[in-house]
């Protein structure tokens, strides 16, 4: 018999309808791994071809989840202008056994659930259990699937959320407001036209605009309140030097995948590392210890968030029948 490859395109991977619950599951197995050193995962090769664009190889092997492969996805920023996606890319899936690819599959909803399930987890761990009330700076793709994890964690009652197009944030508060997760949870949505809205007064702030290198260091220093968690999944963009400083607690998913960064320009103003997010699910390095620190999550994003991720899409896609099988 000839080898085959399940061929899932975007549409075929969100019908296939893994929960967010079962991804933030998944990623805290793999930084358990990850904290105890049970995983494979090269620094990411990275080609760019415009100014503030990448493209990304990310493999990784996590052997408890016999989960092996790669993603290779790129970031245009010039794109939405396009009418592109921002992120675009492909993840194929590896047999652990043969090698052998079992499924190529678009990667941008893998991308936009496996990075808010990763908010979440380090929110687990570094913010306060009652946080209800979400700042969300960025309402696009990762500012829907951010929400949709913290609320799975948190008693989520109140989102500010602040774009600096307008017309998207109006457009993510009528859309989040009548999500059945959301808005159907009994959730209000407000868009507001002053970012300092979506961080004073929030006890989780998703920051989710563009990766630039240097700063737009919007959020200032008082602005994020004691007590507070903040996670940058647009990296230091949004953080003015003195604004990080008074944060208590500052962790990352890959310390030196951080310091890689930091060589290329990125952090150039970093408060003190307290853990890595396998540290802190492992239990190496505790979480939040009183109720008036400020911790900061910044997840850089790992491949091993992508293999905890799509071997699961792919499994439930082959029991549904859902995707086309591709000769190799
Ligand atoms: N850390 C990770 O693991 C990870 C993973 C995926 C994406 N990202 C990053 O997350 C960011 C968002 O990605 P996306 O797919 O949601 O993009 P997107 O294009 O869907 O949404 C970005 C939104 O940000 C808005 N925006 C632009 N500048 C802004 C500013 N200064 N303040 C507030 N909003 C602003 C845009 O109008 C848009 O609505 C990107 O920087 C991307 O590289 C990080």
């Amino acid at each position: 018999m000839k080898p085959k490859l399940l061929y899932l395109s975007r549409a075929d991977v969100e019908a296939v309808g893994v929960s967010m619950p079962e991804i933030i599951d998944a990623l805290a197995v793999a930084f358990r791994e990850h904290g105890l050193g049970h995983t494979q995962m090269p620094p990411k090769p990275s080609l760019s071809s415009g100014a503030d664009s990448f493209i990304h190889a990310m493999p990784a092997y996590i052997p408890a989840l016999r989960a092996i492969g790669l993603k290779w996805v790129s970031g245009y920023p010039d794109n939405p202008s396009r009418n592109l996606p921002y992120i675009s890319g492909l993840i194929v899936v590896n047999d652990d056994q043969t090698g052998l690819p079992l499924a190529v599959m678009d990667a941008s909803w893998v991308t936009g659930m496996r990075t808010g399930a990763a908010t979440a987890l380090a929110a687990r761990y570094l913010a306060r259990p009652d946080s209800s009330t979400v700042g969300i700076l960025g309402c696009g793709v990762q500012g829907r699937t951010n929400l949709r994890a913290l609320k799975c964690l948190f008693p989520v009652r109140q989102v500010m959320a602040y774009d600096a197009n307008p017309t998207n944030s109006a457009r993510y508060a009528a859309e989040m407001a009548a999500h059945p997760e959301i808005g159907g949870a009994g959730v209000q949505v407000t868009a507001v036209d002053d970012p300092r809205a979506a961080v004073s007064g929030c006890d989780l702030v998703v920051t989710a605009g563009p990766i630039l290198k240097i700063p737009h260091a919007t959020i200032k220093q008082g602005w994020l309140d004691s007590g507070a968690f903040a996670s940058m999944v647009d990296y230091d963009s949004y953080w003015d030097g003195a604004a990080l400083q008074e944060v208590d607690k500052f962790c990352t998913d890959d310390v030196p995948q951080l310091m890689h960064y930091r060589g290329l320009g990125y952090f150039q103003s970093l408060p003190p590392i307290h853990a890595s997010l396998g540290e802190l699910v492992t239990g190496q390095k505790p979480g939040r210890e009183s109720a008036g620190e400020r911790t900061i999550a910044c997840n850089l994003g790992l491949a091993i968030d992508d293999m905890a991720t799509a071997p699961i899409v792919y499994r439930r896609a082959v029991e549904r029948g859902i995707g086309v099988w591709l000769e190799l």
